[in-house]
């Protein structure tokens, strides 16, 4: 079954979802006044896709002080006065792809690299089956990259939260239960889901975010990891 990415109608469904209103990053559409009004309360944003481009198409805009805006996309990074000029720039793309604007989440570092984790829910076939956590990594972002797509390691979640010094497992205990309710959400809305990869953030503060869900998940990262446990789960509930 293939559902549409679409960033910005998953989180207006998480959204309604009451109780995860709390765990997921401000996220408007991409335009003027939205992300004017979004630089002025957060001083950081992310521009991305609707549809998704493995990291590739993401902006993240910093406001210094009054005047300038510091712009990085993959490694590069410019600086504009003006931050019209961007969004004329954009307006093409925007216009034919559809761009979100989203409040920037300070993560959790290692080694002053960002890194977040990918949680993922599986349900088994039949309608009264219940959504479990399979398995789970954490992608820790290559040198001089904002995003983890383009990744330096994958390493088990808690060898991450103790290399970044940040908690234990009761932080990885506490993605999990928000991955679930996510997972619970989308699948009403989705009957047929059966599988869901979400990259869940943990800010500095240790508060836990979601980046977002990915109903098509890349399992080769799983099949990578020394332990096997988690891919061999994992295929068994893909086939049940
Ligand atoms: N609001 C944010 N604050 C900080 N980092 C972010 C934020 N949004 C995304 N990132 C980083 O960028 C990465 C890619 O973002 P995201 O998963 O939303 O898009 P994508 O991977 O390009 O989408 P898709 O998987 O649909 O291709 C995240 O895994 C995270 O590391
Ligand atoms: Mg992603």
């Amino acid at each position: 079954m293939l559902i549409r990415r679409d960033k910005w109608l998953q989180y207006r469904i998480l959204r309604n979802g009451s109780s995860l209103a709390a765990r997921l990053p401000e996220t408007q559409l991409l335009k003027k006044n939205a992300l004017t009004k979004m630089l002025l309360q957060y001083q950081s944003v992310v521009l991305k896709p609707r549809n998704g481009s493995y990291g590739r198409d993401i902006l993240f805009i910093k406001r210094n002080g009054a005047s300038t805006y510091r712009i990085q996309n993959e490694k590069n990074v410019i600086t504009m006065r003006d931050i019209n000029t961007l969004l004329i720039l954009f307006r093409k793309k925007s216009s034919s792809r559809g761009y979100i604007v989203q409040r920037r989440l300070q993560l959790a570092l290692i080694q002053h690299k960002p890194f977040d984790i990918r949680i993922m829910a599986q349900r088994k076939k039949g309608s009264a089956s219940t959504w479990k956590v399979t398995g789970s990594y954490a992608k820790v972002a290559a040198q001089g990259y904002l995003v983890t797509n383009v990744t330096s390691r994958t390493i088990p979640v808690l060898e991450a939260l103790n290399l970044a010094r940040i908690g234990g497992r009761s932080l990885l205990v506490e993605a999990e239960r928000i991955a679930l309710l996510a997972a619970k959400r989308l699948g009403e809305r989705y009957p047929k889901l059966r599988q869901v990869g979400f990259d869940i953030g943990i800010d500095r503060k240790r508060r836990v975010w979601i980046i977002e869900g990915n109903y098509q998940p890349d399992l080769r990262p799983f099949r990578l990891l020394k332990d096997s446990s988690m891919h061999r789960k994992i295929l068994w509930y893909k086939k049940h």
